[in-house]
């Protein structure tokens, strides 16, 4: 079925978004700079922007930039006075990261950060930053379950927070797959599911990734 869902994920992609020279461009410098191809999908980074248009995000946070594809998504729905802080703990995706959004046009709304997301995320609580409206989580999956716990730290009530893969083509139900990432993604869902500050809905994707997903959580009023 992939060749079909992307055939349709192309289609869809032609009729609603159609050339994106700054956004096609991020990917060949990422792919260039020798960075794995495992960005949202241009649909995906198209509904990352929606979403943060549609709540009025002023202030986003980021955990996994990769080569800051998702980042400029997001960084699109921004006002005048809008801010982002992106985190990466690659030093190579960190760099690449920067030249794409500089080039996008957004260094001075990104604040692209080097380190553990944990550790920065533990610091910005630390330091009483000021709270997100949007979080999209997407980095490391073991570490989801601690970004989430540190995210609703840094959430006011309305917040939304966007997990990706929680999907991962239906591995998630196979328990006998020991891979730490499916283990992480289960144990993050399980976190979700059980905290009662916060109301959670899946969207399920299939697309020229295959089958995967986001979890759409909001923190409650
Ligand atoms: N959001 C990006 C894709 C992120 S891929 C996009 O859609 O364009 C996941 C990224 O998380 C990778 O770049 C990886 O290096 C990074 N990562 C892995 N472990 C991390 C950690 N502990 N803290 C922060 N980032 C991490
Ligand atoms: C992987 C990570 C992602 O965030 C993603 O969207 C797809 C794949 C990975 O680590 O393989
Ligand atoms: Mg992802």
């Amino acid at each position: 079925m992939l060749e079909r869902w992307t055939a349709v994920d192309e289609f869809m992609e032609e009729a609603f978004i159609g050339d994106d020279p700054v956004m096609e461009e991020i990917l060949t410098h990422s792919h260039e700079g020798g960075l794995p191809d495992i960005s949202v999908s241009p649909n995906q980074g198209k509904m990352l922007w929606m979403m943060a248009t549609l709540i009025g995000a002023k202030r986003i946070l980021e955990v996994g930039t990769l080569g800051g594809y998702s980042t400029t998504w997001l960084a699109r729905a921004l006002p005048e006075d809008g801010k982002l802080i992106t985190l990466e703990y690659s030093r190579v995706h960190h760099k690449v990261a920067s030249e794409n959004i500089a080039r996008a046009g957004f260094a001075d709304k990104v604040d692209a950060r080097c380190g553990a997301g944990a550790d920065l995320m533990q610091q910005m609580v630390a330091e009483a930053e000021e709270p997100f409206d949007l979080i999209f989580i997407d980095a490391d999956k073991d570490g989801y379950a601690d970004y989430f716990k540190l995210g609703l730290e840094l959430s006011h009530p309305g917040t939304l927070i966007i997990a990706d893969n929680v999907i991962f083509n239906g591995d998630i139900l196979d328990e006998d797959k020991p891979w730490a990432h499916l283990e992480g993604i289960r144990k993050f869902l399980a976190a979700a599911s059980a905290e009662t500050r916060v109301e959670s809905v899946p969207l399920s994707v299939v697309d020229r990734k295959g089958w995967d997903g986001f979890l759409f959580i909001r923190v409650r009023d």
